[in-house]
This record gives C-alpha cells, sequence and structure tokens, in this order.
C-alpha cells in the first residue's frame, strides 16, 4: 500500500516535470511565430471542410452539405416549366391558365388584395394606375393596368410576378404559385373587363409550346 502511494506520487511529479519541460521547450523557439507545443492540438486545429466537396477525415468519409442530386424537387414544390425568355413569356401567354377555379373568384381576389397591399401596392398604386409612391419615383413608372396592361392575359401576369419584368423583381422567393395566382386575379379586377379578344402586348410571334405546366 505504502510503495503503491508512494509510485503515484513519483509518477505525478515525473509528469509535472515533464509539463515543465514542455513549458521551458516552447517559450525557448526561436521562431517568434511558433505556437510552441501545443497542448491537444485536436481542441483548436479542428479540420476546415470546404462545401460541397466529399472529405475523408481520419479514414472517415464526411459527404459536406452536399447538393441535393440533379433534377431533384423539395416536397411541395411544383417547378415552372416557362423560361424567363421572350419565348417563355409569350408561351405563358397562350398557354398558362389559373388553376384556381373561377367559381371561387370572389375569395381569391379577396384574399390577392390583402397580398397586394404587402407586396405591389407601393409601385403600382391601389387602383393598379401605377402612381405607388415607389413606383413614382422609378425611371419608367409601372403602366396602368386598366391602361397598357387591360388585354395582358393571365399567362403573362403570372409570368411576370415570377419572374419580374426589368425594374419589378421577381416575387417567386416571397410568393407560393397559389398566392401568385391569388395576385392575377386581383390585378385582372384592376384591368377591368378586356376590350380585346386578343393579347395587346404580345411582341413577337410565340413558337408552338414544347412544355406543359405542371399544376
Ligand atoms: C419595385 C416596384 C414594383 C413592385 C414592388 C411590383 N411591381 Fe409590378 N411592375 C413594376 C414596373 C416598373 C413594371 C413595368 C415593367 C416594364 O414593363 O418595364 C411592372 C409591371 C407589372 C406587370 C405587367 C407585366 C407585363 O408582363 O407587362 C404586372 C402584371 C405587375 N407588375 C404586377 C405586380 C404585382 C402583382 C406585384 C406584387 C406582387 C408587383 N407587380 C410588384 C414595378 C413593380
Amino acid at each position: 500500500m505504502k510503495k503503491n502511494y508512494r509510485t503515484i506520487k513519483l509518477s505525478i511529479s515525473a509528469a509535472l516535470a515533464g509539463l515543465v519541460m514542455a513549458g521551458f521547450t516552447s517559450c525557448g523557439k526561436k521562431d517568434a511565430n511558433s505556437p510552441g507545443v501545443e497542448f491537444m492540438p485536436d481542441m483548436y486545429r479542428s479540420p476546415s471542410l470546404e462545401y460541397y466537396q466529399v472529405h475523408t477525415v481520419d479514414g472517415d468519409t464526411i459527404n459536406n452539405a452536399m447538393l441535393p442530386v440533379k433534377g431533384s424537387v423539395a416536397r411541395g414544390f411544383i417547378p415552372y416549366a416557362y423560361a424567363n425568355t421572350p419565348e417563355g413569356y409569350e408561351q405563358a401567354g397562350l398557354n398558362l391558365h389559373n388553376p384556381l377555379s373561377a367559381s371561387d373568384k370572389e375569395q381569391w381576389e379577396k384574399d390577392g388584395e390583402v397580398l397586394y397591399g404587402k407586396f405591389c401596392v407601393h409601385c403600382h398604386g391601389a387602383t393598379g394606375a401605377g402612381d405607388g409612391k415607389v413606383g413614382a419615383k422609378l425611371p419608367g413608372p409601372p403602366p396602368a393596368y386598366s391602361g397598357p396592361l387591360k388585354n395582358l392575359p393571365e399567362g403573362k401576369i403570372f409570368h411576370s410576378i415570377t419572374y419580374g419584368k426589368n425594374s419589378m423583381g421577381s416575387h417567386a422567393g416571397q410568393l407560393t404559385q397559389e398566392e401568385r395566382w391569388k395576385l392575377v386575379y386581383f390585378v385582372q379586377k384592376l384591368q377591368g373587363p378586356k376590350t380585346a379578344g386578343t393579347d395587346s402586348t404580345k411582341v413577337a410571334a410565340a413558337p408552338a409550346a414544347t412544355v406543359t405546366p405542371s399544376h
């Protein structure tokens, strides 16, 4: 028992002596930038992993924040089939229609009006005349819905809300597709009854649609 106690005492002293030595060695380095002896260096030097890469650390494979597999679709997300090009715009005008049932139009218009008050009114103005406080300051204020945009088809309204147009930014990040369609109903209310059967904003002959939206 006594012997054991002595052994413990001895090893503690040896360990202490070791530490003191390590201390001296670390101070005695010639290179002023050397960190000296590091006690448990793992704690200060965690491996720095680049994102979106496969790493091997201590024999383990780590997939660091990998991007989803190409073509993955988030649950509940409906991809939008029309490209952000003049052709995509024209195709949307011809083929894209509001999936929200017209029989509940009044409800959609009401919901749309609330959204309009939050996201659009400051540029487009309460009646859609393009006289919102922010809109009036833009180099080209928004045209009136009941003026030049009177016959803008629903597909184009949706397309422009989705991608934005010139000084109007994209609203796809703030509004779900359903919310954008509700806004389409409200914008149509502000447009008033159409004066022409055709789209007066059509700029070029649109090629036949190659895609069908997945609504
Ligand atoms: C920063 C100001 C701004 C905001 C916010 C804004 N718009 Fe616009 N909007 C514009 C301008 C400017 C235009 C005219 C773009 C052009 O044709 O050059 C425009 C055009 C439009 C058009 C016509 C698009 C077309 O195809 O010709 C529609 C429809 C429209 N906006 C709807 C909305 C709706 C709905 C919202 C709210 C979700 C909204 N805007 C928010 C500035 C804005």
